[in-house]
């Protein structure tokens, strides 16, 4: 299972490469279902996430090589349309193989995914936009069965929400749609202009995707092509709670800071310096970090909710309160009981959690309730008094490549058994 021993308060002090982004690189192998070739995707992270999604490629018949951080899939031959549920099991955005599966084969099956550590995660919206591409799906004992009526054809489609996963089906079924698409309210995070920029690359006609109002006119078939996965935003904001928690210095590279706006303005309130530059992004910590009043998570262009949790745990030793408001995920505050065993003071009520800082925190035994919220353990742990031990650590491996490793190179005691 493995468990990660931290004990805290050695300033971190150096520099790291931000690893390519998880979320682009997933949805981006599940489009190349759709390319009957040979696509080479450069800057894939070495995640488990990433493993599950060779494992449902492999499944479908795709022969996928990987070397290093580079993936090569050749999607020629697909000969299989259902995926299993312990396939469907071994990630949650195992849904964003639906679109692609559909637009490639005519049919798709597989299990619906469920609820997860953040909540309820329904797929209402993907269903609904697929169902107005033209594909029947029905439901029968937690299997959904897809199939296109005739041809997919394209349409309008107008997100209650701007779903990210939602729109990525969207946009990977739409390119190969008979006719124009236009989606509208859809998700604007870098993440999906990337796999727009994939899907162009591969010869899809798409505009608007950074407006949240993407144009898709149909093509008949997609290229080989080879394309490099974007940064990880919400690991470089990460690293970046991890160095103010302890009061250190940090210069990411190979990061775009513009993906990180809302995050650097939480981050300059909390009274770090940081200056961008084109590729990368230097952070030095106050001596006491500031409360910031709130930080509210909303759809990109606003603060992610992915580096909340992260963020709160940086902020567990300022000089007030801060109130953190969670507008996209139900049940988001699952690690703050976590962040108590370092004697954190938190309070939580629906939405909305108070921390207020405290001027020490204490090694402590602890657990990782999901990806983001185990990370938030990792940054309570570095900012704290004696040794913790973490627990439950395949949920960090889902999400970060060599935390450890790339902590102990900036000066952290850290190690991993
Ligand atoms: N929603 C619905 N119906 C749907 C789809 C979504 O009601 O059919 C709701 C969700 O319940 C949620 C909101 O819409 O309240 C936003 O969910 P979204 O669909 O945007 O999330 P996602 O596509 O499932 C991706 C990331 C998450 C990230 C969210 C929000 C991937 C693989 N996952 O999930 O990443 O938190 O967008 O930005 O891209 C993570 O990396 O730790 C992670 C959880």
């Amino acid at each position: 299972m493995g468990i990660i021993t931290v004990t805290g308060g050695n300033k971190l002090s150096g520099e790291l490469n931000v690893h390519g982004a998880k979320n682009s690189a997933l949805p981006i192998l599940a489009a190349t279902v759709l390319i009957k070739g040979e696509t080479v995707i450069h800057n894939c992270p070495k995640l488990s996430d990433i493993n599950a999604a060779i494992n449902i490629l492999r499944h479908l018949g795709c022969i996928v090589k990987r070397d290093g951080h580079t993936i090569t899939v050749n999607s020629k031959n697909i000969t299989e349309s259902f995926i299993p549920d312990s396939l469907m099991r071994e990630m949650r955005s195992s849904i964003i193989f639906l679109g692609a599966l559909i637009a490639r084969t005519g049919n798709a099956k597989l299990s619906s995914p469920g609820g997860c550590e953040l909540g309820p995660r329904p797929i209402d919206i993907h269903i609904a936009a697929l169902k107005n591409l033209g594909v029947d799906i029905t439901e029968e004992g937690g299997l959904l069965n897809c199939k296109v009526k005739n041809k997919l054809k394209g349409k309008i489609i107008n997100f209650p929400v701007p779903s990210v996963g939602a729109t990525e089906n969207a946009l990977i079924a739409a390119t190969v749609a008979e006719g124009k698409t236009v989606i509208h309210n859809a998700a604007r995070e870098p993440e999906i202009s990337d796999l727009a920029n994939f899907l162009r690359m591969a010869g899809a006609k798409i505009t608007g995707e950074n407006i949240g109002i993407i144009e898709v006119e149909g093509v008949k078939r997609l290229n080989s092509l080879e394309h490099r996965v974007i940064s990880d935003r919400i690991e470089a904001a990460t690293y970046m709670s991890c160095a103010a928690a302890t009061g250190g210095e940090i210069y990411l590279k190979k990061i775009n800071p513009d993906f990180l706006l809302p995050v650097i303005e939480v981050f300059n309130k909390s009274g770090c310096e940081i200056v961008t530059g084109v590729n990368g992004l230097w952070l030095k910590a106050p001596k006491q970090i500031k409360s910031v009043e709130t930080v509210k998570t909303y759809y990109y262009p606003g603060f992610p909710t992915d580096a909340a949790p992260t963020t709160l745990a940086m902020l567990l030793k300022s000089n007030g309160a801060t109130v953190f408001v969670e507008n996209i995920f139900q049940n988001r505050y699952k690690y703050v009981d976590e962040l108590k065993r370092f004697g954190a003071n938190i309070s939580v009520e629906g939405k909305v959690a108070i921390v207020f800082g405290k001027e020490k925190l204490y090694g402590a035994k602890v657990e990782c309730t999901d990806l983001r919220g185990g990370a938030a353990t990792v940054v309570a742990a570095l900012s704290s008094v004696g040794t913790s031990f973490i627990n439950k650590i395949y949920h960090i491996d889902r999400g970060y490549e060599n935390l450890v490793e790339n902590l102990k190179n900036l000066g952290a005691d850290i190690s991993r058994k």
